[in-house]
């Protein structure tokens, strides 16, 4: 059974609490956090004041996706804020595994984000390091974009370089997840589903979320 993790950025932000008292009453095991700034991505999203409103209510783990150039900058302020799994862009850090080490000594879990162009052998010396591995299966930027195919190949060449790294990351699919490709992504190696717009278009979210969790 994968890790659920609803993406905040497809929920109404009028009715933010309302929304994230619906993923606190259902199955989903996460809420994924996507902050843009419209620099390494085309797309601002949000920063601190909504992330910290977000965890006035959430229950539940905050899985924040810094979609930004220097992280670095902000590692403490999104701590701060609630994050209790960090990642960054692999294409963002020049120095990456400062940046991991970083996150790991505000004793939170460190995680990496691919975009879909860049090759999975871009881990081979940081995977052991890692907590977790968000693979981007749409350029980010956006919800409701499709699902890029050749991610199914990218888990399974993960996969077998975590096994040989003895690494204990988990593998995080984000962008087009949906109840069609939900199935074939765990059985290829997904650990944890992120899904937006499969969830908060759907008309019974919390019954779209039971599903994906394969109940
Ligand atoms: C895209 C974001 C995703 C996005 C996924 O840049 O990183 O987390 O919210 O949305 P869906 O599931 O709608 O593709
Ligand atoms: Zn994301």
């Amino acid at each position: 059974m994968a890790i659920v993790a609803p993406s905040i950025l497809s929920a109404d932000f009028a009715n933010i609490q309302r929304d994230v008292e619906m993923i606190n009453s259902s199955n989903a095991d996460w809420f994924h956090i996507d902050v843009m700034d419209g620099v390494f991505v085309p797309n601002i999203s949000f920063g601190f004041p909504v992330l910290k409103a977000i965890q006035k209510h959430a229950k539940k783990p905050l899985d924040v996706h810094l979609m930004i150039v220097e992280p670095e900058k902000y590692f403490q302020e999104f701590k701060n804020a609630g994050a209790e799994i960090l990642s960054v862009h692999i294409e963002a850090c020049t120095h990456l595994h400062r940046s991991i080490q970083q996150i790991k000594s505000l004793g939170i879990k460190a995680g990496v984000a691919l975009n879909p162009h860049t090759p999975i052998l871009f881990l081979k010396e940081i995977i052991a390091d890692i907590d977790l591995v968000c693979v981007m299966s749409v350029n980010p930027g956006f919800g409701g974009q499709s699902f890029i195919e050749n991610t199914y190949l990218k888990i399974k060449e993960l996969k077998n370089l975590i096994s040989e790294k003895n690494s204990s990351a988990l593998i995080e699919i984000d962008g087009g997840v949906s109840l069609s490709n939900y199935k074939k992504l765990i059985d290829c190696g997904a650990d944890v589903l992120v899904a937006g717009n499969t969830v908060f278009s759907s008309s019974n979210p919390v019954q779209t979320i039971l599903e994906l969790k394969n109940v």
